[in-house]
């Protein structure tokens, strides 16, 4: 009995190593998706231990997934030894604005589960609602990651902007670190787009990680920078709404930038002045749509200003993130610049030069920043206590728990922003930001 009891024990053993190690090696992965070009687009990205072909299945009905589309799958191996190696990325495109979509992935034969997102949608009083973070690690993530489940779930966002710090670091362990976060993120980040910046925990290895693992819509020479519009201008533009209702959208532009290219080697040479042209041009685009798209947000990693007590670049009277990029923000009227970094939570009064142009959100004279880099990583939290300047309205830490942002542009007037602490999910801050007359600072 016992001989017989241990053989049984040793075949159920068996099969499932052989279960467990066939699951891991095959099959489609961390599916992710972001908003393409246009409004009528999306890309869909997924990763693999072997080479094969990259197709997404997808449609309305989610018993009869009509359309096909293929894309391209390359191999990612630079400061990614351990890591999956294939990476695959579809555009879709056509698809219908504000609609739901079913799909799944398959390469190989192999595919993934099946999956849920909602489009951009078109027609006035659409209020757009993403959720705002960085600095997320694989294990400190772990402690905002249910409250972010749940939040992707509830359908009531249009995207996530992660402003740069991934994983901790997505390119440890010779990648399977990067690979574990990606698994993590995947029922957040396989139905809502998920937009990010680069930070510095992504600097390894010429940002490579960075690089091959998010696709964003850049129409710049380089992936370090882009911007998209949240609302459907360019749909209209291109397409079949009445004038009238293109009268009544409401539309937003963002701006990814990278705070980056003040740090490293690698940008040395290019990347400051490279940026700067982009952002300048594109910034004048937005300028002169600004009745179209009222409000302006842009995101980078490490903030101008903060009151930690570290020695980071926004700690110094002479930060070079500030001195780079301020002065074209607040020429061109920059209504939010959303920052990370500081593994803690603080809100700015309007604030151009060290010089608070008021105590209030009522029409500001200057750009709002928002720093919620408290999504939590094996760092820790970073303590607050250095000295505030008088741009300082809010600020908080909590020794382990951690938090994150939603931001929701009501019309073209209001913007909300709350701040959430997780695991009650309860909000910590919140506040409106009005403006009637979006337009250059100065
Ligand atoms: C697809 O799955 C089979 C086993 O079901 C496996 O042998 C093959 O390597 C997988 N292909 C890919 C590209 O993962
Ligand atoms: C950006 O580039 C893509 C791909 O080349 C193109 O389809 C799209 O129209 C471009 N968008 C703009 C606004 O130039
Ligand atoms: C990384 O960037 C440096 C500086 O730009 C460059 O010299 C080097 O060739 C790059 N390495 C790879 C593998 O791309
Ligand atoms: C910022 O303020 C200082 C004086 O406090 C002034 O010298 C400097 O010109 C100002 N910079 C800008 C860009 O306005
Ligand atoms: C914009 O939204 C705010 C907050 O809900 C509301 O008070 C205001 O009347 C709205 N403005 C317009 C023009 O709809
Ligand atoms: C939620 O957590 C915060 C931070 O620890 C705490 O201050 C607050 O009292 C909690 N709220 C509830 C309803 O538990």
């Amino acid at each position: 009995m016992e001989g017989n009891q241990m053989l049984l024990a040793c075949i159920v053993c068996v099969i499932y190593a052989f279960l467990a190690t066939s699951a891991s090696a095959v099959g489609p992965e961390q599916v992710h998706i972001s908003f393409g070009y246009q409004p009528s687009q999306m890309f869909v990205m997924w990763s693999t231990a072997q080479f094969g072909d990259s197709t997404v299945a997808y449609g309305t009905d989610q018993f009869h997934l009509s359309s096909k589309k293929s894309g391209t799958c390359w191999r990612f191996t630079y400061g990614n030894p351990n890591g999956l190696q294939y990476i695959h990325r579809v555009l879709l495109e056509d698809l219908k604005p504000g609609t739901g979509y079913w799909y799944y992935v398959q390469t190989s034969g192999n595919s993934s589960d099946l999956f849920h997102f909602t489009t951009m949608q078109s027609g006035a009083g659409w209020s757009p609602k993403v959720l705002v973070y960085g600095d997320m690690g694989k294990e400190g993530g772990s402690q905002s990651l249910p409250s972010l489940y749940k939040e992707a779930a509830s359908g009531e966002y249009a995207a996530v902007v992660h402003v740069g710090d991934f994983a901790y670091d997505l390119d440890s362990d010779g990648g399977e670190n990067g690979d574990e976060f990606m698994r993590r993120l995947e029922p957040i980040a396989s139905t809502l787009p998920y937009m990010t910046a680069e930070g510095n925990h992504e600097s390894g290895y010429n940002f490579s990680h960075y690089i091959n693992r998010f696709s964003m819509p850049s129409n710049s020479s380089s992936p370090h920078w882009y911007s998209w519009d949240m609302g459907p201008a360019h749909f209209i533009r291109c397409n079949t709404l009445s004038p009238h209702t293109q009268e009544s959208l409401l539309s937003l532009y963002l701006s990814s930038y990278s705070t980056e290219v003040y740090f490293y080697s690698y940008f040395s040479g290019w990347g400051i002045s490279q940026q700067l042209k982009w952002l300048q041009e594109d910034l004048a685009k937005a300028q002169t749509n600004r009745a179209e798209r009222p409000w302006i947000i842009a995101y980078g990693h490490r903030p101008m200003y903060c009151s930690n007590l570290n020695r980071d670049d926004c700690t110094t009277p002479k930060s070079v993130v500030r001195a780079g990029l301020e002065e074209m923000f607040y020429k061109a009227g920059v209504d939010i610049i959303l920052e990370a970094h500081e593994h803690s939570y603080e809100r700015l009064w309007p604030v151009f030069n060290e010089t608070v142009t008021a105590n209030n959100y009522i029409d500001p004279k200057a750009p709002v920043h928002l720093v919620s880099g408290t999504a939590g990583c094996r760092e820790g939290v970073d303590p607050m206590l250095g000295p505030k300047g008088p741009w300082s309205a809010f600020r908080s830490w909590y020794p382990s728990r951690h938090g994150y942002g939603r931001l929701e542009v009501v019309n073209s007037t209001h913007v909300y922003w709350g701040q959430v602490v997780d695991g009650n999910m309860t909000l910590e801050d919140e506040i409106w930001i009005v403006q009637h007359s979006h337009g250059p600072f100065n």
